[in-house]
């Protein structure tokens, strides 16, 4: 039976409001709701926290559509292109740069740029930030790490974390050499305390090294990588391509084995504190443009369920415009035809269809999709779904909370019944596949109706 899922998340709420400072552009607007905020897939060690929903404001104004769709159906409306978005807080990079922000505006996080200027507090920051780079740097010989980070020549981006006691601690930090002249700076030695690592600061960090290196300049940053730490780089816009000319780097990088060389191309025209409000921005430029060409902006009113029956696709509002001789053809990974050329395709899936509708060849699918449907009801795997799920019966009392679209064999089998519904088998295959969807997501990886559902559609899939 399916088992109440664990739900995740805590009580504890971050709040985003505000702009940073020192920048005009970021701000993000509350919504009423709060909600879970689920962590991107390598993060693992990030808490996932509840957040409230918010939207994040475009960095620069976005130019609307000029010629815009127009809604030419009764009761259809045009969707702002905000709406269309919704809320960013469900976006894992968004939560995470404004938990940054607001941390660093609370002052309980602080990247400070510091170089050995002799005073006390440089050093002081410095010694922390040696300190962070021999823990996590095992490999790097001490003395190395020490005449570098305390090295004249050398700067480093310090992250300090006030504790709740007010003692202010070097929690990481990037050392880097600018060379001016060559218009580069190397990345010497970088690192995140073991405890602080995988939620976000490595990015927030390097975000304000580029941010300091386009101040000092420069258009490019060079790093010898250790292996392990190609991934991350990756993810902050570094490549294993150079593309800076030998004769700027060459002689001036310190080359040693199990590295690998990368660069980081500085855009001056991003803000790498802000990418969020200039994603969003594009993002929202994109829709203004596709509004002049798609329908996507337009909610049409739905459809009585109580006619449901019989009614068919083209008469469904919204789909009228749709040209069904464009309608791509089934593809293969449904077990389905697949066409040639792409002109051959539209006209065979527009003859698909009207074979569909033909009542013979409709009687004929309906009866091969009953056999397969009759195969699948006695298979050994299929009892749980055999009908709709009994909360009570179950103990799965937030079933229907958790799961917004159930589907079960019995209404597979009362579609099928009906006539009208199943007019292809991809129909009938969606449904089947949201079936074990729905077990699988609600009762998770392991679990014994998960394990019974992915069976039931390995058997199905060789059928439909
Ligand atoms: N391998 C693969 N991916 C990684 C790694 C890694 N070692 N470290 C972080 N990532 C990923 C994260 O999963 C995250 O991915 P996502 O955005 O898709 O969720 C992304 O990189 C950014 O993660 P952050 O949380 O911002 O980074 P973090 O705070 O963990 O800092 C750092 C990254 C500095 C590499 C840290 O893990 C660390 O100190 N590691 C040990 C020291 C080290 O290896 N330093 C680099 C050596 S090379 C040199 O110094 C030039």
């Amino acid at each position: 039976m399916p088992s109440k899922r664990q739900r995740k998340g805590t009580s504890k709420k971050a709040s985003h409001t505000g702009a940073h400072p020192g920048s005009a552009l970021p701000e993000v607007k509350r919504e009423g709701a709060s909600r879970s905020d689920d962590t991107t897939p390598g993060s693992g060690a990030a808490p996932e926290e509840e957040v409230e929903d918010f939207r994040v404001e475009p960095a620069v104004p976005v130019p609307r559509a000029l010629h815009p769709i127009e809604p030419d159906h009764p009761g259809a409306y045009a969707m702002s292109t905000e709406d269309m978005i919704g809320v960013d807080s469900h976006l894992s990079y968004v939560t995470r740069w404004a938990r940054m922000r607001a941390e660093e505006e609370r002052g309980e996080v602080q990247f400070r740029a510091v170089r050995n200027d002799g005073s006390r507090e440089a050093l002081v920051l410095l010694l922390g930030l040696k300190n962070v780079f021999i823990r996590q740097l095992p490999n790097m010989p001490r003395p190395y790490v020490a005449r570098l980070v305390f090295d004249r020549k050398h700067e480093s981006t310090t992250m300090i974390k006030r504790l709740p006691g007010g003692e202010e601690v070097v929690m990481g930090g990037c050392c880097y050499r600018p060379f001016p002249e060559q218009g580069f700076s190397e990345i010497a030695f970088l690192a995140i305390s073991h405890n602080e690592q995988v939620r976000g600061y490595g990015t927030r960090l390097m975000a304000h090294t580029k941010e300091r290196a386009k101040q000092l300049g420069l258009t490019h940053l060079l790093t010898c990588a250790d292996n392990n730490a190609v991934a991350y780089f990756k993810k902050q816009g570094f490549s294993k391509i150079i593309t800076l000319p030998p004769e700027r780097w060459q002689g001036y990088i310190k080359d040693y084995e199990g590295i690998v060389l990368m660069e980081c191309v500085l855009n001056y025209k991003v803000d790498y504190l802000n990418i969020p409000p200039l994603l969003k921005a594009q993002k929202m430029c994109l829709l203004e443009k596709l509004k002049e060409v798609s329908r996507s902006h337009i909610v049409y009113p739905g459809i009585d369920v109580k006619q449901m029956r019989g009614v068919r696709i083209e008469d469904i509002p919204g789909l009228q415009h749709i040209d069904l001789t464009k309608v791509p053809p089934p593809t293969a990974a449904h077990g389905t035809r697949s066409g040639g050329a792409s002109g051959a395709k539209a006209s065979s899936a527009a003859a698909a269809i009207a074979a569909e509708r033909d009542p013979v060849q409709l009687a004929a699918l309906h009866k091969e999709l009953q056999q397969v449907l009759n195969q699948i009801k006695s298979h050994a795997s299929a009892w749980p779904f055999l009908q709709p799920v009994d909360p009570q019966e179950t103990g799965a009392y937030n079933y229907y909370e958790v799961v917004k679209n159930p589907m079960d064999l019995r209404t597979i089998q009362e579609r099928l019944d009906g006539g009208g519904y199943y007019v292809n088998k991809d129909i009938f295959l969606a449904d089947l596949n949201r079936m074990v969807k729905n077990a699988v997501d609600y009762n998770g990886p392991g679990h014994y109706i998960t394990e019974l559902a992915q069976s039931l559609q390995r058997f199905y899939s060789s059928k439909v």
